[in-house]
């Protein structure tokens, strides 16, 4: 018995052997779209090469109508075969592009509608694709004669929509707009980019003392790269667009302004904005988004119009220097490497640079417990007073660590949670004085410790449940607003 399966021509058993990861891509792309959360650094990885395997079938698929054109006249009909072949290798090449470009959809950070229809149209090329490769030779004649240049046709328009919108994801909605010259704005009836009329106002409140906090804090994970929950924060329209959920600003409404509820929540609750232990806002940077959406959240309120604004911070000051002296970083982070080196090998995990530009160190012990004591706080002592964010908390360390605690004069995070400490360490807190949260819950810490933290000039959280100290008259007035239980 003869199978149909032999009957068929070689590229007809090719190409029902491409239908299978069609489909299994379907699938996947129907049962786990991207969701904007991280994944597995492996999907990551090959994620990566996304970018780089999308222009090999676009390359091909143009190629495509320049064979079957050229291949009509007679000098050049050798290369009208070579167009069947072209097409094959164009809906692997989709294939491949589009099973990439999933993981790195699923790496994280892409969500909403752009990436969708990116990704559905990257499996309707793969799709279209295919019914040309198959398609081709075969209803050159009768009813179906134009089936074939139509849908080759309708490829090439869905490939460039895709690679457009591929390009939006990347470089930004604007990126072909934000350049284009006026005379042909105005004929296509494109509006002005909104980055643009941004940029050029640094004469209003948003664009002098708004955006450099979010170009600071947030664009990383909220700007034209990554936009985690579909949020973008590098332009005023994209703000005031929102994110997945919404709005995240709504004029003169604080409590429903979604963004000003995730900078001013606990560093240490979930949804806290910037996410992932990244440095906080200043007292006032919030303050200035506070009174900025207080004010109607407007870019051209003038840059003056709010009176008890807080000056130009000093914070901004540190950032922007800690951001563009690489070469001051690289140096501070050679004369550190022997002692960063040695303690990374004795207590894996717990010592870490804050950021790629940074020479200060985040430390978290909390990950040891109990076996982490005096002593070990003790070798931490080489790099104290490089240490900006440090977590002691549920760690075997006592007053006896006091004096370490006092070398680190950068601190702005200091956890101490359910240690043993008492006010003899917090004697030491009054020398921390770029201290903005400290937590001495479940401590030893009195309110004979108060006077000293309330000397604090940067200090915006102080939580001392499970101690002593209760919400009475014994908290400083400088405190007040600052104590949580
Ligand atoms: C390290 C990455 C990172 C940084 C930096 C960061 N965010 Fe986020 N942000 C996220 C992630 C991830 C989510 C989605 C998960 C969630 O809702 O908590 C998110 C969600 C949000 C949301 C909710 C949006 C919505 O509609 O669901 C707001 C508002 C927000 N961020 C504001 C900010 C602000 C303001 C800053 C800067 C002060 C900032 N973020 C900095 C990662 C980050």
């Amino acid at each position: 018995m003869t199978s149909w399966v032999q009957r068929l021509s070689e590229r007809d058993r090719l190409g029902l052997l491409t239908l299978a990861p069609i489909l299994a891509l379907l699938m996947l792309l129907i049962a786990l779209p991207p969701d904007g959360s991280e994944r597995a650094q492996w999907v990551q990885f090959i994620g990566r090469f996304h970018p780089l395997a999308v222009h090999l079938p676009i390359g091909l698929i143009v190629l495509v109508p320049i064979l079957e054109l050229v291949g009509r006249s007679a000098r050049f009909s050798y290369l009208h075969p070579s167009a069947g072949f072209v097409l094959g290798l164009t809906t692997a090449g989709t294939i491949a592009a589009a099973t990439l470009g999933w993981c790195l959809a699923r790496s994280g950070g892409y969500s909403g509608p752009l990436v969708t229809q990116h990704m559905w149209g990257g499996l309707s090329l793969s799709v279209l694709c295919w019914i040309c490769w198959m398609a081709r030779g075969r209803f050159e004649v009768g009813r179906f004669g134009l089936l074939y240049p139509l849908v080759l046709t309708m490829t090439i328009a869905v490939m460039t929509w895709t690679g457009y919108r591929g390009g939006q994801l990347v470089r930004g909605e604007d990126h072909l707009t934000e350049v284009m010259p006026g005379g042909m704005r105005k004929l296509l009836g494109v509006s002005v980019p909104l980055r643009m009329t941004a940029a050029s106002s640094a004469g209003t409140f948003y664009g002098a003392r708004i955006e450099p906090i979010f170009a600071a804090h947030c664009i990383t994970c909220h700007g034209s790269t990554k936009h985690k929950s579909n949020l973008r924060l590098d332009s005023y329209g994209s703000l005031i667009r929102g994110g997945k959920h919404g709005p995240v600003v709504k004029a003169k409404d604080l409590r429903g302004s979604e963004l000003f509820r995730r900078i001013s929540l606990p560093a240490t609750d979930d949804d806290f904005m910037p996410k992932q232990g990244k440095r906080p806002l200043s007292v006032d940077e919030v303050k200035l988004i506070e009174l900025w959406i207080a004010a109607g959240a407007s870019d051209s309120l003038a840059v003056d119009a709010i009176t008890n604004a807080p000056a130009q911070t000093t914070a901004a000051a540190e950032v922007t220097f800690e951001k563009f002296d690489a070469a001051e970083v690289a140096r501070q982070r050679a004369t550190l490497a022997p002692s960063v080196a040695k303690l990374q090998k004795q207590y894996p995990n717990i010592l870490e640079y804050e950021s790629r530009g940074s020479a200060n160190f985040v430390v978290n012990a909390s990950l040891l417990g109990d076996r982490f004591r005096d002593a070990d706080l003790e070798a931490l002592g080489a790099v104290a007073d490089r240490v900006v964010v440090a977590d002691f908390s549920r760690t075997g360390i006592t007053d006896h660590s006091a004096p370490v605690i006092a070398r680190m004069k950068r601190l702005r995070v200091l956890r101490l949670v359910d240690t043993k400490i008492t006010d003899v360490t917090g004697r030491v807190f009054g020398q921390l004085d770029q201290l903005e949260s400290l937590s001495v819950f479940g401590t030893g810490i009195t309110s004979a410790t108060l006077p000293t933290v309330a000397q604090l000039p940067k200090l915006r959280h102080l939580y001392v449940g499970e101690t002593t100290i209760r919400a009475d008259g014994s908290i400083p007035d400088a405190l007040k607003g600052k104590v949580l239980f």
